[in-house]
């Protein structure tokens, strides 16, 4: 063999088991609370060994560990015995950590194992999703991947979450996802540290859970007319359309999904949002309302049932409540809540209490009887009643009841825990007045909002972008942070079609409310967070996850000249980044104008089409903004 060949050998096989070797940079999302980076790597053999506590409650937490790094690697993992010469140790303290209460951990990486220490199996839940993120990128991948150092570097870690409240909120009732698609959702969500999962069970548009002894809340209530587009405004559906399109969870499906949750030490809080809403249960039991009209109501299909041209509060324009003046509603919430509560666990029972339209109220004949025996002065105060016999129900079984801040119009007790989203001003208001509060505000945590300009999202009415997500604040200054337990994002899904929508509308904004809920304030860093985020999203193509890449589409700003001529400002939430725009209708690259500063459109400019780059690397998705478009924005 000639010197040349023999080089090359040498050459192919050490690149072979050494290419790629891995920045040495730790991109943890939510950020620890220390972290004390030493020198070097670790690298995992390839009989790796997982020593454990004999619990129950961390069998799955080792098989999720034991898969997770099996197949990317395609080592060989197994359970030791003995924590002598085990990989990874994960090891419950004797005494309690105090610092580390019921969720932290520590983690230590030498140059002989791994070391995940606990005070409860919750801590070594998160300890072990720490040490996932401390891999390559590649080990989300489902596949092997080959021709990887599986190293993790020398670092000591000490982390505990902020609050104690970490949640997403999914709507399966506007569209319905399966079981499969809820634990998709859940198992992104666990890599988070996320550990409350709020299922918006009931709405106009859907029942999604078996009741026992109400079956036509799943024979009816669970299917409407399939339509796609931009919901709201859909054309109402024809009585011969079939309606087959939805939905729903058996008990032993919810049971599964509840188990499934429990091992990645995520709670499921059910709601059932009442007394507005509730068209679906409407539809299948007509004698729950008030109007006699009912009886021809059908199931939402995504056509106009509200107007909202009045602000805040609705008008229906069907009645889409339960009625409070009614006895056969609060018999029929007796038997949902009873069940709820045998089938969650979870301390919290969330009853809704949003949006509720009160002009069919306002001329009923038993509402007005109702007014009049209780002494109840207004509309408003008729939610009130209805809440506090709920909440009494929410009692008698055992549980603590949630509702969104509008009950704390209607005269709510002391003991409901409220949820805040028209801002944080409710959340505020509720916690002064000694109530439990979980901060969700549609200003930071609205997953259902675009994540950019409307150009290049589906249309829904407001916009919330990375940046803004990443100053959620939970526990707001001058506020007893005793009563905020947490905080929340919500995917409300009128316009989330797939799962593969719900990703996109979550990721990356989860990330920046993961880090809102778990990491210290002062450990926050915009510019940092998202370098951390870019690494993500590697992790996040390994595992085939979709998100959205709106973070690199530029702010369009608009403006007039003395002259009327439009002006075109753009920005971009990152630093260090270009964009290149043509306004020939061309695709732009590198080689195309850079924006500099402000532009001026030419007068027979069409559009401007924009993309963003990170040095010579497109990041950004090509957008075409009509120039048209500009000029109404500009009034011109
Ligand atoms: C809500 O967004 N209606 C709670």
């Amino acid at each position: 063999m000639n010197k040349q060949i023999l080089f090359l050998l040498f050459f192919l096989i050490s690149f072979n088991s050494t290419s790629q070797v891995p920045t040495n940079t730790i991109s943890i999302i939510p950020q620890p609370v220390h972290i004390l980076k030493g020198t070097g790597h670790f690298t995992f053999p390839k009989e790796v060994l997982i020593h454990a506590p004999d619990s129950p409650e961390l069998v799955k937490t080792i098989s999720i560990l034991s898969e997770r790094l099996s197949l990317p690697t395609g080592y060989q993992v197994s359970s030791a015995n003995s924590s002598n010469g085990a990989t990874i140790k994960l090891l419950l303290n004797d005494s309690d950590d105090s610092q580390l209460g019921k969720e932290g951990y520590t983690l230590s990486v030498t140059h002989t194992g791994i070391k995940i220490k606990a005070n409860k199996p919750a801590g070594l839940f998160y300890g072990v999703q720490t040490l996932l993120q401390l891999l390559p990128s590649q080990i989300e991948s489902k596949v092997l991947i080959k021709n990887i150092n599986w190293v993790v570097p020398i670092v000591e870690i000490q982390d505990f979450p902020k609050l104690g409240w970490r949640g997403l909120m999914f709507d399966v009732a506007r569209h319905f996802f399966t079981k499969d698609e809820v634990k998709q959702y859940i198992d992104a969500m666990s890599k988070y540290k996320y550990n409350v999962l709020h299922l918006h069970l009931t709405d106009d548009e859907g029942w999604r859970i078996e009741i026992k002894g109400y079956p036509k809340l799943t024979e009816i209530g669970a299917w409407n007319v399939k339509r796609e587009g931009e919901f709201g405004d859909f054309i109402p559906p024809l009585a011969n359309e079939p309606r087959n399109y939805g939905g729903f969870y058996t008990q032993e499906d919810i049971k599964e999904l509840v188990r499934y949750a429990k091992d990645r030490f995520i709670e499921i809080m059910p709601e059932v949002d009442v007394p507005g809403h509730s068209l679906a249960a409407i539809a299948s039991y007509p004698e729950l309302s008030c109007t006699p009209d009912a009886v021809n109501y059908k199931v939402r299909s995504g056509e106009k049932i509200m107007d909202w041209s009045g602000g805040a509060t609705p008008k229906a324009l069907l009645d889409n409540t339960l009625c409070p003046a009614n006895e056969l509603a609060y018999s029929f919430m007796d038997s949902v809540i009873s069940q709820l509560a045998t089938l969650f666990p979870f301390e919290y029972i969330h009853l809704g209490g949003d949006e509720a339209p009160i002009n069919f109220w306002q001329k009923n004949e038993q509402i007005k009887a109702l007014m009049a025996r209780e002494g109840i002065k207004n509309s408003t105060e008729v939610q009130g009643y209805f809440t506090r016999r709920v909440e009494k129900i929410v009692e008698s079984k055992g549980k603590k009841m949630m509702a969104w801040d509008e009950v704390l119009e209607g005269g709510v007790s002391p003991t409901t825990a409220v949820m805040s989203w028209r801002g944080m001003k409710y959340g505020i208001e509720a916690a002064l007045n000694k109530h439990e509060v979980v901060m969700s505000p549609t200003t930071y945590a609205y997953l259902d909002y675009m994540q950019s300009d409307v150009i290049s999202e589906p249309r829904v009415y407001a916009s919330l972008r990375l940046n803004k997500s990443y100053e959620f604040e939970p526990v707001p200054e001058g506020v007893d942070p005793q009563y905020i337990k947490g905080g929340q994002a919500n995917l409300w899904t009128e316009q989330v079609y797939t799962i593969r929508q719900a990703e996109y509308m979550t990721w990356p904004r989860a990330f920046a409310i993961a880090e809102s809920v778990w990491s210290p304030k002062d450990k926050k860093n915009w510019p940092e967070f998202f370098s951390r985020v870019e690494e993500h999203f590697k992790r996040l193509d390994f595992s085939e996850t979709k998100y959205s890449p709106a973070v690199y589409d530029p702010i369009f700003k608009v403006g007039k000249t003395s002259d009327n001529k439009l002006t075109i400002d753009l920005s971009l939430e990152v630093e260090g980044l270009d964009i290149y725009y043509s306004f020939d209708n061309s695709f732009p690259d590198r080689f195309y104008p850079k924006y500099m500063g402000t532009l001026t459109a030419p007068i027979d400019a069409k559009q401007l089409k924009l993309i963003t780059y990170k040095d010579k690397v497109p990041v950004g998705r090509m957008l075409t903004m009509p120039i048209a478009d500009l000029k109404r924005r500009a009034r011109l």
